[in-house]
């Protein structure tokens, strides 16, 4: 059968959902695939190089829907686009079912399939076709870029000849998929970066990004984004309340805010507010990722920037993928390439709409002339359902104390349970074991009990150089192998070779490990 892809008709919209590249994936899927003349030369793809991946190219759109039995996009399908389907045919492409029941209904009697990009559910099976994280994790990273463009200072502090440079401080509000990249880079540019989100889990991923959690001093169950597919949960006024207490105090220390909170199918909440634009410090940036459904912060017009009075840019861009087409335009059609190998069980060309699947479940919104949105909650937990690490509560002073008495007197208890039974089983094993047997065998005990207590206390953050260094102890294994090596004894002998054989391995085994994971830590 045929895929093909026409130019997208929306203004300005530069991604296309076919690229050279993912053609001949599609190739090795059985699938012919054809596209619409100068389709992607806003992401730079030529024609040629589409036809150099054996792409059919038709010069005009009539033409692509005519031909495929399959049609790819970006945008949803506009009114005249429909009109070029006909029944059977597949069209895959964001369509926001929510908002777009009219286009629903048309698609519903036209008897095409829909597959919608952005109904596929966040499970991890479906993180390769996940259409809406790709896109987001390019708006995070452009988002940055863009308040970069717009704000008049370094984001990393400097000391220079003509004077000491502070860094910047950077607001993430919402630590989703766009927030998440936002951060990382933020960080990397070198500015102090702070996120917050309503879902405890992500407090982790924030930290382990460089960045800073802000946490509210506000006890309420926070969502937990497992019930939710993923996604967090409305929160109470209460909540909403501390939330904007907290922000209002950022607001002033604030150089740079990018906004990305959003529930899905709810419009953005309003989390930063007219006043607290007007506490920022003038060029100071605020980017809006969430304009689209309306908005995070009151000063936002969406696909335009606004000043505030005092000076304050608001950034409220919606198309921040299409801003780096190539980019985009390469992520999206690889999670089509993913969609279709998915449709393609028998990887013949032949796409099966499996409505028992998952995720072709959950993306199917038209299909044998019927809507079939809403579809069912997945059989499968969402990836979020990771148990949130518990924030450890403040105490007081004499509670820390309490706290501290208790489990010390805890552990000397089961320490000295501990002693008490080994020094029964010494004595025991002493009742009937010779003399030189017996000062062998306590320090054998001594050396396990001490080795054990040294290692049990390391962080396990510092594992792996302990290993490294532990292992020197190896080497004095080694040593005694070789003084025993050269006695009489081909038993002694056999097992003193293997002993430096063993001990070699774990010395140089831990340094490779070692050095492998410093790597991963070096900027090449
Ligand atoms: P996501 O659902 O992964 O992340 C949204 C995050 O906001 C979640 O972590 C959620 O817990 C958090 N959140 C919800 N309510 C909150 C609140 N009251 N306070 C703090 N955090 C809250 O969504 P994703 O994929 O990261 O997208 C983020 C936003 O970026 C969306 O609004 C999306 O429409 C937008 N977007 C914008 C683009 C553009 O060009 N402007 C392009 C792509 C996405």
């Amino acid at each position: 059968m045929i895929i093909g892809a026409p130019t997208e008709t929306v203004e300005g919209e530069k991604r296309v959902a076919l690229t050279p590249q993912s053609a001949l994936a599609l190739k090795k899927l059985g699938y012919d695939t054809v596209v619409q003349a100068g389709a992607g030369e806003s992401a730079q793809f030529t024609d040629d190089a589409y036809r150099e991946a054996g792409v059919e190219v038709l010069p005009t759109a009539a033409d692509v829907w005519a031909k495929a039995d399959v049609v790819t996009k970006v945008r949803p399908p506009s009114p005249e686009e429909v009109e070029l389907t006909r029944s059977g045919q597949i069209v895959i492409s964001f369509v926001y079912p929510a908002q777009n029941e009219e286009l629903l209904e048309s698609l519903k009697a036209k008897g095409v399939t829909a597959l919608a990009m952005d109904m596929v559910p966040r499970i991890s099976r479906a993180q390769k076709m996940d259409a809406l994280s790709s896109m987001a994790n390019i708006a995070g990273y452009r988002g940055v870029i863009e308040a970069g463009n717009n704000f008049g200072r370094f984001f990393t502090g400097q000391i220079t000849a003509a004077g000491k440079v502070p860094p910047a401080k950077v607001l993430v509000i919402g630590a989703g998929v766009a927030g998440l990249a936002a951060i990382g880079t933020a960080t990397s540019l070198g500015a102090i970066t702070y996120a917050f989100d309503v879902r405890p889990e992500v407090a982790e991923q924030i930290e382990s990004m460089g960045a800073e959690f802000v946490y509210l001093d506000f006890a309420e169950e926070q969502t937990d984004g497992a019930a939710t597919g993923g996604y967090a949960a409305p929160s109470s006024p209460e909540f909403r309340e501390a939330q904007l207490k907290k922000f209002r105090e950022l607001a002033p220390e604030m150089d740079i805010v990018i906004s990305t909170a959003l529930i899905p199918g709810r419009p953005a909440p309003k989390l930063w507010l007219e006043d607290m634009v007007a506490a920022m410090k003038p060029g100071s940036v605020i980017i809006d990722l969430a304009a689209e459904r309306g908005g995070n912060c009151d000063l936002t017009v969406p696909d335009q920037i606004v000043e505030s009075p005092n000076g304050v840019k608001v950034v409220g861009y919606t198309d921040f993928p299409s801003r780096m087409a190539t980019q985009s335009s390469t992520l999206y059609s690889t999670n089509i390439r993913h969609m279709m190998d998915d449709l393609t069980p028998g990887k013949d060309g032949t796409p099966v709409v499996n409505m028992e699947d998952d995720v072709i479940r959950g993306a199917t919104v038209t299909h044998e002339g019927a809507v079939t949105f809403p579809p069912p909650p997945p059989k499968v937990q969402a990836i979020a359902a990771q148990k949130p690490k518990e924030k450890a509560k403040e105490l007081t002073p004499e509670e820390r104390r309490a706290q501290e008495v208790a489990a010390f007197k805890a552990e000397t208890k089961s320490q000295a349970m501990l002693l008490g039974g080994g020094g029964l089983l010494l004595l025991l094993v002493g009742l009937v074991a010779p003399a030189s047997f017996m000062s062998h065998f306590i320090v054998f005990v001594l050396a396990c009990f001490v080795g054990f207590r040294v290692i049990w206390n390391v962080a396990h953050s510092l594992h792996t150089p302990l290993m490294a260094i532990t292992n020197a102890i190896s080497s004095i294994i080694i040593l005694g192998a070789l003084m025993q090596i050269g006695s009489g004894s081909a038993l002694v002998v056999v097992l003193a070779a293997l002993s430096i054989l063993m001990a070699g391995i774990n010395i140089f085994g831990g340094f490779m490990v070692t050095r492998r994971m410093l790597a991963m830590f070096q900027r090449s």
